[in-house]
């Protein structure tokens, strides 16, 4: 089994980037599910339901979100209708919308869990615990478990993929949206990677415009963040899974962009 997962869309490049691309990444992966973030897919933040219907057109299955999932306030109307988008499981009881989501893998399926980090972010639910949780009541269904972690500091998040190795197919990072090069096989079998990083602008900062970016640190002022313009970039990974254990075999990275324009 093998999943590809990309990371955060930023805006419309972003979009662009997985029209162009991901007709290609199938083709040349077979992946049994795509799994998205989509948390900056408008205009960088949140998601609208017109872009959560463009990500599926372009061949999302699943689109997990992030600290930006309110950004769009239309979500809370639409994402109960709307399973296969899932928010942070840890958000507080009575949030609207859910935290995982099975999605069919021929006859087989996989529990797509998405969690939210509590360091340098807002104080949520533990998301260790609510791990926890989940994974027990996934692996009644499927061995196949996939975890987008959302969160800012690799210490929480190299926490997580030890704390769930051997339970989970994968806990692959996101929200900082620089690629990390650690990506591995843990010792009992999960797939790992600190940040996937993100699909959109190249040439900004984090995807963000580059001067009101520099005149925040400058002078501390508020300013009006745009999403950039100019080159662009995908950035991702994809797992192998073995077919009964649901145990991960390999863990690669997709780098798309002008330093790196290739993936095998
Ligand atoms: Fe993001
Ligand atoms: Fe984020």
């Amino acid at each position: 089994m093998n999943i590809l997962f990309i990371g955060d869309i930023v805006g419309s490049p972003g979009r662009e980037m997985l029209k162009t691309y991901l007709p290609r990444l199938k083709s040349n992966y077979m992946p049994d599910a795509v799994i998205v973030n989509g948390e900056n897919a408008a205009h960088g933040k949140g998601l609208t339901e017109k872009n959560y219907h463009e990500l599926m057109e372009a061949g999302a299955q699943v689109i997990t979100m992030g600290n930006h999932t309110w950004d769009k306030r239309e979500i809370t109307d639409y994402i109960d209708k709307t399973p296969n988008l899932i928010r942070p499981a840890n958000y507080p009881e009575g949030t609207p919308g859910n935290g995982m989501f099975f999605q069919k893998m021929g006859n087989k399926e996989v529990a797509v869990i998405n969690l939210q980090g509590r360091t340098f972010l807002p104080a949520i639910d533990c998301p260790f615990r609510k791990a926890d949780e989940l994974v027990e009541q996934a692996r009644k269904r499927t061995p196949f478990i996939f975890v987008d972690f959302h969160a800012e500091a690799t210490s929480e998040k190299q926490a997580m993929g030890w704390y769930l190795d051997g339970r989970v197919s994968a806990v692959v990072g996101t929200h900082t949206h620089v690629q990390t090069a650690d990506e591995r096989v843990l010792s009992k079998g999960t797939a790992y990677i600190s940040d996937a990083g993100m699909t959109g602008p190249y040439d900004g900062i984090l995807g963000t415009s580059r001067e009101p970016v520099i005149k925040r640190f400058l002078t501390s002022l508020p300013v009006r963040f745009e999403v950039a313009e100019g080159r662009t970039q995908l950035s991702g990974v994809v797992v192998r899974l073995d077919n009964k254990t649901g145990m991960a075999q390999s863990i690669k990275r997709i780098a798309i962009n002008d330093d790196h324009p290739y993936f095998d």
